[in-house]
C-alpha cells in the first residue's frame, strides 16, 4: 500500500464453501500464503499451469483480506479490530461483499491475470468467486504526480504521504494481535456517467470539486499542494469553493476523519457492446466506523458529485499485516 501505484489491478472476491473449519482454513491460508510470496518473487506458483509466464524482472504485488463473513463463519467475529465492519449499500448485491478479497497489482496485465488464475485454481476446494473487478490507474512508477481518474481530475491530492500519516491514518496499532499492523479497506464500486459530465463546462466540473481541473489546485490557490480557504469569496461575495464540492463535503472535520484513497478506474465492456465507466474506490483506514463512515455520510446526504456518480458496490475487508517467512496470512487469527 506504501508501495508505488501499479498500472494494472484486479480484485477477486471469494464465498467460503463447504463448511469452513480454523483447519480448513489454516490450510487455505497456507497454500494461498505460498503462492502469493512465490508470485511475488516472481516464481511460479508450485502447481503453476503456465510456469514460464513469470517474470522476476516485473513486479507483482498481491494482497489479501478477509471480510466479516469470514469472521462470522469461524465463530471467530470477536476477534474483528475495533470499527470493523460493512458498509452496507442498497440494490443489487452483485458487487457485494465476500468472504475474502484477492488484489493483484502489476504493471503487466498478462502477469496479473496470470497470478489471479493461479491462485484462484488454488482456492478452488474452498471458495467460489463471488465478483471480480479489473481496472487500471494513471500511473508513472517513478514518478510522484497525482494520477487522473476519467473525469480527468487530478485525484489523490489530499492523501497521507509520510510514514507518520500512515501509523496515525492506514497502520492498526491496537485491537487484536493478528490484525496489527495491519488495515481495514472499503471498496466501493461507483459508476461515473461520462456522457453527462461530458456535457458540462470546465467552470461547473471544477466547482464540483472544489479544484482546478488544469493542475488539482483549489479553486483558492496556485499550486496543488495550497490548503483550501473555506471562507474565500469571488467578488460577487460568492464562495468560492461550493458550499457542496466535493473535497469540501469530503474534508476531515477535526483530526480523526482522514484515510488513504486508492481508486482505479474500470472501463468494461456492457451489454450491447457500450462501455460501462467508473472507479473502484478503495478507501485504507485504521478505523472503518470513526474515520471513514462519517465522511460517507456527509457525502451521501450532499455532494455535487451526486449528479454523476452512483454506488453500485460495496465491501469491507481486513488486511493483516505481512507474514515473516515461515508463518502464513493471518496464522495468528487461525491458531490463536
Ligand atoms: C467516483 C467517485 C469519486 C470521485 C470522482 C472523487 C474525486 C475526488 C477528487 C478529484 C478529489 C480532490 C483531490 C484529492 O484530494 O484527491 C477528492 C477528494 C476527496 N475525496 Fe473523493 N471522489 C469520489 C468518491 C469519494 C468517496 C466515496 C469518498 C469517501 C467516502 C471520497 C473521499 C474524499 C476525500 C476524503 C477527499 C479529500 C478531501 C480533502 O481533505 O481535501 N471520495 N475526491
Amino acid at each position: 500500500m506504501s508501495t508505488p501505484r501499479l498500472a494494472r489491478a484486479t480484485l477477486v472476491a471469494f464465498d467460503l464453501t463447504g463448511g469452513p473449519t480454523r483447519e480448513s482454513m489454516g490450510r487455505m491460508l497456507q497454500v494461498v500464503s505460498d503462492d502469493t510470496t512465490r508470485l511475488m518473487a516472481g516464481e511460479p506458483t508450485l502447481t503453476d499451469t503456465a510456469a514460464y509466464t513469470v517474470d522476476p524482472a516485473i513486479p507483482v504485488v498481491i494482497s489479501w483480506g478477509l471480510g466479516h463473513g469470514f469472521l462470522t463463519k469461524l465463530g471467530l467475529a470477536a476477534q474483528a479490530p475495533p470499527g470493523f465492519g460493512p458498509v452496507p449499500l442498497a440494490g443489487d448485491q452483485a458487487f457485494c461483499d465476500g468472504d475474502i478479497l484477492l488484489h493483484v497489482e502489476s504493471q503487466s496485465a498478462l502477469l496479473v491475470s496470470h497470478a489471479v488464475r493461479q491462485i484462484t485454481r488454488t482456492m478452488e476446494p474452498f471458495g467460489a468467486v463471488r465478483w471480480t473487478q479489473h481496472g487500471f490507474v494513471d500511473s508513472a512508477p517513478d514518478s510522484l504526480r497525482t494520477g487522473r481518474n476519467l473525469f480527468g481530475q487530478i485525484d489523490g491530492t489530499a492523501n497521507p504521504r509520510t510514514p507518520e500519516d500512515f501509523d496515525d491514518q492506514v497502520w492498526m496499532s491496537d485491537g487484536p494481535r493478528w490484525s496489527r499492523g495491519g488495515t481495514q479497506i472499503v471498496v466501493r464500486r461507483i459508476e461515473m456517467n461520462l456522457p453527462t459530465w461530458d456535457s458540462i463546462s470546465e467552470a461547473e466540473k471544477e466547482k464540483s470539486i472544489g479544484r482546478r481541473l488544469s493542475d488539482g489546485a483549489p479553486l483558492t490557490g496556485r499550486v496543488e499542494s495550497d490548503p483550501m480557504d473555506l471562507d474565500a469569496k469571488d467578488a460577487a461575495g460568492r464562495l468560492m469553493i461550493p458550499l457542496n464540492a466535493h473535497a469540501r463535503r469530503a474534508t476531515s472535520q477535526g483530526t480523526v476523519q482522514k484515510f488513504l484513497r486508492r481508486p482505479f478506474n474500470y472501463d468494461d465492456v456492457a451489454p450491447g457492446g457500450l462501455s460501462s465507466h467508473g472507479m473502484m474506490f478503495l478507501a485504507y483506514t485504521t478505523n472503518i466506523a470513526e474515520r471513514f463512515s462519517p465522511v460517507l455520510a456527509r457525502l451521501t446526504a450532499v455532494d455535487a458529485l451526486n449528479k454523476w456518480t452512483t454506488p453500485v458496490g460495496s465491501a469491507t475487508f481486513v488486511i493483516p499485516p505481512a507474514w515473516p517467512a515461515g508463518s502464513f496470512l493471518a496464522q495468528e487469527l487461525i491458531e490463536g
